[in-house]
């Protein structure tokens, strides 16, 4: 029996189809080289932005007539559409087997095994689920060689208003350090030790005293592990401690993800970013007096509700003056349920495409003028 997963969105999404993965492959499946050749097709879906949403939901359409030549393979839909639209996904696509929503990955193993029993819980589940982690039964499978994600926090209690994650992925948990630390041992103990923290918020981590400052030390002492990189920061969160640990430490890479989003106080301030543009400035000046050999990436989105072009000035600038080393820039996209997904989505779209024009100009003139150096995470 063959298995293929599609997987679409963040680094997390990855993370969890290596959990998926990990749980097929104890039940004996092997990994096919298309979903045309599986009998089980898993999609992992993103529905950060509805264009995200819009293509996953486009990819589960194609698989249709698959169903139809093949009617024993089964389909399964997982991540944060399913979060977001539920059972309601199996009306619209008839031959979807089951859903599996982000925030209950731990349920996928029941899931895949009782085909149409995707309400029931098993007591399995609970008793694995510490703090909503998947069960341990199901161990990853490794993908990437010699570097790996390692999750430390689910989740995210942030609420940025623009931002679906809490409500499809649930609050913020982090599993215990002891846990982390044992999963990157092991993995250091088979070669593995190119290791990348994992969570919404890593800043924010907390669990039975260990901070994410310790963490970093910790898990940089691990035996067998070469280097530590981690993501995403927030700059809400990221401490001089924090700052201090990852530039004192020789094991962590020097790159800092750092989004800011927007360079308007205004707007960070309807975002509910919790610091200003000052802030973030001082921010990315603490960080390069500390370690000047960072690379500070971010995100930026254009094109918010409310946002002029003297706020869309704003984040320009601050791109600008901070010397960021690269962005990832998005127009907005209104997500229903959200605080921003109430406002009116009134900047227009032909607005919101030349912002994001003008912005990803600025990153390519920036790279230009630092001699086309680029970031390798
Ligand atoms: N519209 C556009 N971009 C968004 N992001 C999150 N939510 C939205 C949204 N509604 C961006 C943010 C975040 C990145 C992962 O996706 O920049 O940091
Ligand atoms: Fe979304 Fe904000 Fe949480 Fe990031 S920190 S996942 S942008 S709510």
């Amino acid at each position: 029996m063959k298995y293929f997963i599609k997987t679409f969105g963040c680094q997390m999404n990855v993370a969890d189809s290596d959990f998926a993965a990990g749980c097929l492959e104890s039940c004996g499946y092997y990994l096919a080289d298309a979903a045309q050749e599986a009998d089980v097709v898993v999609v992992n879906t993103c529905t950060v932005r509805q264009h995200a949403e819009d293509r996953a939901l486009s990819y589960i359409g194609t698989l249709k007539n698959f169903k139809k030549n093949n009617p024993a393979a089964r389909i399964y839909l997982m991540g944060c559409v399913a979060s977001r639209l539920g059972e309601s996904l199996k009306k619209r696509f008839p031959h979807l087997d089951g859903v599996v929503p982000a925030q209950e990955i731990e349920r996928f193993a029941d899931v895949v095994s009782s085909p149409g029993m995707t309400e029931k819980k098993s007591p399995a589940a609970d008793r694995n689920n510490r703090a909503g982690v998947p069960s341990e039964n199901c161990l990853s499978v490794r993908s990437s060689g010699a570097s790996e994600f390692v999750t430390i926090s689910r989740g995210c209690s942030n609420f940025c208003s623009y931002c679906i994650v809490p409500y499809v992925r649930g609050p913020a948990r982090h599993r215990a350090s002891a846990e982390i630390l044992d999963e990157i041992s092991s993995l250091a103990s088979k070669g593995i030790g190119r290791i990348t923290l994992l969570g919404q918020n890593v800043n924010s981590y907390s669990s039975d005293g260990v901070g994410f400052a310790a963490l970093i030390n910790m898990a940089a002492s691990v035996s067998g592990v070469e280097s530590i990189g981690f993501l995403t920061s927030h700059p809400k969160d990221m401490s001089d401690e924090i700052i201090i640990a990852a530039a004192r430490e020789p094991k962590v890479r020097k790159i800092f993800h750092l989004p800011v989003q927007s360079g308007s106080d205004r707007i960070l301030a309807l975002m509910n970013r919790g610091y200003t543009r000052d802030g973030y400035l001082s921010l990315v000046a603490k960080i390069r007096k500390e370690c000047p050999a960072a690379a500070i990436t971010t995100d930026i989105i254009v094109g918010s509700p409310t946002e002029t072009e003297s706020d869309f000035m704003d984040t320009f600038s601050l791109a600008e003056a901070a010397r960021l080393d690269g962005f990832f820039a998005f127009k907005y996209s209104p997500r229903e349920g959200t605080a921003s997904g109430r406002l009116a989505d009134d900047v227009s779209q032909s607005a919101k495409e030349e912002r994001l024009a003008r912005i990803l100009e600025l990153q390519r003139s920036l790279i230009r003028s630092r001699g086309g150096r680029k970031i390798k995470s």
